[in-house]
């Protein structure tokens, strides 16, 4: 604090020309006050650790994927007929972009690694929340706004995949679109809707083009300031799940909190570095991530004639995707394909009651009791093999033994996943946690 104050006191009152522009600016809008109140005089918690990196690595990234976004806009173009060497345009102009555009290739593979590294930030973010318990109040919005942002950023990667037009963009949107056909009553008109035709084809590239570019990204960066502004107005959470807040100095500053600029604008410099090097080493010499960042089917072009043996979403999709597929049964009136949906569906609408199912006396794993940990540890695992079984044929067996069948599994695990929510607020109570300190530890 005292470095970023004496440099702006300075600039107020040397009557130099930057102190005189800037005096000029604050006197027509809130600058300095706005810098101060977000980052020189926000003041976090001192003792945040690696699980905090996360956060401000999911806005680097957002930010990559708008500038790498509008670049690739500059020569894509949505457009499902053929071209004269009897290839869609699309599928075409991604090429294109790929062999003829300058640096196309770099900002293609920075634009698709960039989704799954996305998601791997925000998993990591969202797991630190469950760590230290920083949905619980009063950051329950924090939260709220972050399922919603989670959502979003499903509806953008599933949007921007059907871009290049290839077999999986083509039959994966298929399959999904298909699913609202479950919905009651109106599942038929809401899946022509969406797909603005009988078939997926130039109607639906056109519109998912729309809502990539423009309507879900606006979404997206409004829920990221509602985000941060519902975040700053009670402060962080932190390893300890302690409230800065509630010991103050006279002069009303946290006792255990320092100025977020310059300590953690300077401590994110080093996430930052660390994954810059990781995205690069995989944007430069492996973009396919294995298949599992760009799957290899989409390297054809769509074909309605040609349906793939196996279609399979992107990673990130199938820990949900196995919960669709591990509800096999029609019970009550309802069919399984629907009972699919919900169970999709709901496994993220859930995540939103997570600050009402917690009835915890301590937020943070440090001082939780043996119950929590044991089941989240269950939790982790069961959410991993999930997403590895989406990956899979329905019908895998892990090492071709028959006990070890992924579709039982998927459905032990998927019935896990809702028993962890559902009955949490029972065991969080009854849980022995350890009693938690005054102030934060730190060493
Ligand atoms: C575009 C995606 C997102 C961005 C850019 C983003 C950004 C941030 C940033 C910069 C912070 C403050 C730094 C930090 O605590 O790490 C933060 C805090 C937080 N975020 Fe996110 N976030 C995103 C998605 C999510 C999601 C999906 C969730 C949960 C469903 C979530 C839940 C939280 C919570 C609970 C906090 C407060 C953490 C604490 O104080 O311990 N965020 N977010």
């Amino acid at each position: 604090m005292m470095v970023t104050q004496s440099v702006y006191a300075k600039y107020k009152s040397d009557g130099s020309f930057l102190g005189n522009v800037l005096e000029w600016f604050d006197a027509r809008f809130p600058l300095t006050s706005t810098w101060k109140a977000h980052l020189s005089e926000y003041y976090a918690p001192k003792n945040f650790n690696f699980w905090y990196y996360f956060g401000s690595l999911a806005l680097l990234v957002l930010a990559l994927q708008i500038m790498t976004g509008i670049f690739l806009a500059m020569n894509y173009k949505p457009d499902a007929s053929l071209n004269a060497d009897g290839l869609p345009v699309a599928f075409a102009s991604v090429s294109y972009i790929m062999n003829d555009v300058n640096w196309g290739w770099l900002i293609r593979y920075m634009h698709s690694t960039g989704a799954s590294a996305f998601f791997i930030m925000v998993y990591l973010h969202m797991f630190r929340g469950m760590l230290y318990g920083s949905y619980r109040k009063p950051r329950e919005l924090t939260w709220i706004f972050g399922v919603v942002i989670f959502v979003c950023l499903m509806a953008a990667a599933f949007t921007g995949y059907l871009l290049p037009w290839g077999q999986m963009s083509y039959w994966g949107a298929q399959v999904i679109v298909n699913l609202f056909s479950a919905i009651p009553f109106i599942g038929d008109s809401l899946s022509l809707w969406v797909r603005g035709d009988f078939v997926i084809g130039d109607a639906t590239l056109n519109r998912f083009f729309a809502l990539h570019i423009v309507a879900i990204p606006i979404a997206l960066l409004g829920l990221v300031v509602a985000h941060l502004l519902a975040l700053h107005e009670n402060g962080s959470n932190n390893p300890d799940g302690i409230e800065i807040m509630d010991h103050k100095d006279e002069k009303g500053i946290p006792l255990d909190g320092i100025p977020f600029h310059p300590y953690y604008t300077v401590k994110d410099i080093v996430g930052v570095a660390v994954f810059l090097m990781l995205f690069f080493i995989i944007v430069c010499y492996m973009p396919e991530g294995g298949g599992y960042f760009l799957e290899y089917n989409n390297f054809l072009p769509a074909d309605a004639m040609k349906t793939p043996a196996h279609i399979a979403p992107v990673w990130y999709f199938t820990p949900f995707y196995s919960m669709l597929r591990a509800m096999v049964w029609n019970f009550f009136w309802i069919d399984a394909k629907l009972w699919g949906v919900v169970a999709m569906g709901g496994g993220i609408v859930v995540l939103a009651f997570l600050p009402w199912l917690d009835r915890s006396p301590a937020k943070s794993i440090r001082y939780r009791g043996p119950i929590f940990k044991t089941l989240l540890v269950i939790f982790v695992i069961g959410f991993l093999i999930l997403g590895h079984l989406g990956t899979k044929l329905p019908g895998y067996k892990y090492f071709g033994v028959w006990i070890l069948d992924g579709d039982v599994i998927a459905q032990i695990f998927t019935l896990y996943y809702f028993l962890f929510f559902l009955t949490m607020p029972y065991w969080s109570k009854m849980d022995k946690c350890k009693p938690v300190p005054e102030r934060v530890t730190w060493k």
